[in-house]
């Protein structure tokens, strides 16, 4: 078999790629480990920026997204019980759409379907083979079937998790990593919103989020310990903590409800230099991780795509590859931003065991710095809706 390009891993990174690409006559072939139903079965965040929410107009797949999506000005933090509002709009002239990323990949797969391209699914065994060459492939197993693709370049989207960055060897990679010593509890429920936009809570008990995918579907969060396991925390102690987090007007207005999912997720920020080895090209989650607080996972995926997506254009269409020479150096100075903020806003609303009072009272000062000054909300409204590409 050949391709010109191979996209390891059928996540929103490996899929995106593959629709704009397929739109433009670049043939693909995309290997998922596992199912379609098991990837869609991940619950992950869905707050789009502007730039993620053009990438998927420019594929041709933004129709559900327009028509369900929920265009969100701003967002809400608190401390304790104050609250105060960041205006995206007002600073930045852009809102976030909030469209659920089960169902941004539901839509790439059914146009990918669509299209009749090629994804195959329940491979085991990738291996990437001469990706310093002129030449590379990507083998697999399938039904105990050994498969070779011959192809001219390799995206790998295959998560932090997959094959494509061990590939590059440790003698060449360098990896930056940092760990936080919580967790995040989440719950979806089938209950409507406590409020029409987020709510990114720091409270004394530790920090809390009030999210959403549709009017009738919410999900919420709480900071947790690392030790904890879902199974620890009931649904009636899960929704007592979190009241205990927000601002009391919500805490008594909250509809609370059975979970239909609970789960803990590690936070970790983790950025693996270079993003390119010879011809293969990492994206998405495979190169790098942020801790969810700034809702930047999908976006950095999605900037990613953007950057591989053009430069592949230009190799292909125009026979020029300085587009893919600059890709990972270009990829890495906007996601070392996302990392930034990422990890900036971590750690002004969250309870980290080792703070002291002193630090106690840093953390309430950058909050009402944020609240009290223009130029503050100006500069996370830009971060939070997405820095240019
Ligand atoms: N071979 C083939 N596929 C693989 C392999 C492998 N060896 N290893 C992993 N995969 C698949 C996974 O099963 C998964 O479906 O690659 C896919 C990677 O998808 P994600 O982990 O979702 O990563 P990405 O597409 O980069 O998306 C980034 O979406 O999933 C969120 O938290 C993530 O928000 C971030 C964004
Ligand atoms: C979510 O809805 O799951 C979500 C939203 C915003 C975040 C993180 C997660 O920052």
């Amino acid at each position: 078999m050949r391709t010109q390009v191979c996209i390891i891993g059928g996540g929103p990174s490996g899929l995106l790629l593959g629709k704009l690409l397929r739109n433009q006559g670049i043939d693909v072939q995309i290997l998922e480990r596992k199912t379609r139903d098991y990837v869609l079965g991940r619950i992950r965040a869905g707050v789009l920026e502007v730039g993620f929410v053009e990438l998927m107009r420019l594929a041709g797949i933004a129709e559900r997204m327009d028509k369900e999506g929920f265009t969100h000005a701003g967002t809400s933090i608190s401390l304790n019980d104050e609250i105060f509002h960041v205006d995206f709009v007002e600073h930045t002239g852009t809102p976030v759409v909030v469209y659920g990323q089960t169902e941004l990949t539901r839509d790439l797969y059914d146009a990918l379907e669509a299209d009749g391209a090629d994804i195959h699914f329940n491979v085991d065994d990738v291996v990437i083979h001469d990706a310093k060459s002129d030449s590379p492939s990507v083998t697999y197993t399938k039904d105990g079937v050994t498969q070779r693709i011959g192809c001219d370049y390799i995206a790998g989207c295959d998560g932090f998790h997959g094959v494509s960055r061990q590939t590059i060897p440790t003698t060449v990679r360098r990896e930056y990593e940092k760990l936080y010593p919580f967790g995040w509890l989440g719950v979806l429920s089938e209950t409507p919103p406590v409020h029409h936009e987020l709510i990114y809570s720091c409270s004394d008990r530790g920090f809390a989020l009030c999210s959403m995918r549709n009017a009738n579907l919410s999900r919420y969060y709480i900071q947790c310990s690392l030790s904890d396991s879902p199974d620890d925390w009931s649904d009636a102690a899960f929704w007592q903590e979190l009241k205990r987090r927000i601002p009391e007007q919500f805490a008594d207005t909250i509809v609370t409800g059975p979970s239909i999912e609970k789960s803990i997720a590690p936070l970790r920020s983790f950025v693996c230099e270079p993003m390119q080895w010879g011809r293969l090209f990492l994206c998405g989650d495979a190169a790098h991780i942020v801790p969810p607080t700034g809702a930047k996972g999908l976006n950095t995926a999605a900037s990613d795509i953007h950057y591989l997506y053009y430069a592949l254009l230009q190799h292909f269409k125009d026979k020029d590859s300085s587009g893919l020479e600059a890709y990972s150096a270009k990829a890495l100075a906007r996601i070392w931003k996302a990392e930034r903020f990422s990890w900036s806003t971590t750690m002004m609303l969250h309870r980290f065991p080792e703070m002291n009072d002193f630090d106690l009272k840093m953390q309430v000062a950058d909050i009402h710095f944020l609240r009290d000054n223009a130029a503050a909300q100006k500069v996370f409204a830009q971060n939070y809706v997405g820095v240019p590409y």
